[in-house]
């Protein structure tokens, strides 16, 4: 029998933690003196918290020595900390848990495959941990997405071979990660921005227990 994985991403596909991603980057460019648009922002959705700030520094065009782009990185890490303190379940996607529910009912192996150093304890705060068989996050990688290191850690965690993992993203890099990967890309947002996915849904609303029952080989 071939098993089938899932691997969902965490920010932006399970909770809206991207908003507060957002806030913190918004507060620190501020304070370097220059603006940080939300459409900026989607250049940030699962890219490391380094490649982040790199990013951030070449839109202000400000230049820093090691020391200080080390401390810009906790400072930013700080605030972010500070927005999601009071996380709770009220703060999961819509019928993720539903999703959640109906693979775990099945026994399906499931993975947690994210760029965040801080994903355990927001799995935490919104009471979800318990569902993820495996979790490998910014603490486990040497590559970020789209390097599919990730999502190849996370399948062979999970026992499951790559071409039989289905993977949940948001994000551009997220999505050629897992095509890299060979695993079934599914985008979960605005279909134009990722358009390279194998499927699209605005939300997990969208998506109907028959097509994920269809994604499960038996
Ligand atoms: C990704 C987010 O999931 O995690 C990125 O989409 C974020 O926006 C990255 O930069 C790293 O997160 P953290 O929590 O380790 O700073
Ligand atoms: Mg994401």
């Amino acid at each position: 029998m071939t098993k089938t994985g899932f691997i969902f991403d965490l920010d932006g596909v399970i909770v809206d933690t991207a908003k507060y991603h957002y806030l913190a980057w918004r507060n620190l460019a501020e304070e370097l003196g220059f603006e940080f648009t939300e459409e900026q922002n989607e250049l940030f959705k699962g890219v490391s918290r380094k490649r982040c700030l790199e990013i951030l520094l070449e839109i202000g065009n400000v230049k820093a020595t090691q020391e200080q782009f080390d401390l810009w990185m906790i400072e930013k890490n700080e605030d972010y900390l500070k927005y999601i303190e009071k996380m709770d379940a009220s703060e999961i996607l819509p019928d993720v848990a539903k999703v959640l529910d109906y693979l775990k009912e099945r026994n399906i192996p499931i993975a947690l495959g994210s760029a965040s150093k801080n994903a355990k304890p927001i799995l935490e705060k919104v009471k979800l941990l318990s569902y993820f068989d495996c979790i490998v996050d910014g603490n486990n990688v040497t590559k970020a997405k789209p390097d599919p290191e990730v999502f190849l850690i996370a399948a062979e965690k999970l026992g499951v071979d790559p071409n039989n993992c289905v993977v949940f993203e948001d994000a551009v890099a997220g999505v050629e990660a897992a095509n890299a990967a060979n695993m079934v890309s599914i985008g979960i947002g605005d279909s134009a921005i990722l358009s390279e996915a194998k499927h699209n849904f605005i939300d997990f609303t969208e998506m109907s227990l028959e097509f994920l029952s269809g994604l499960i080989k038996n």
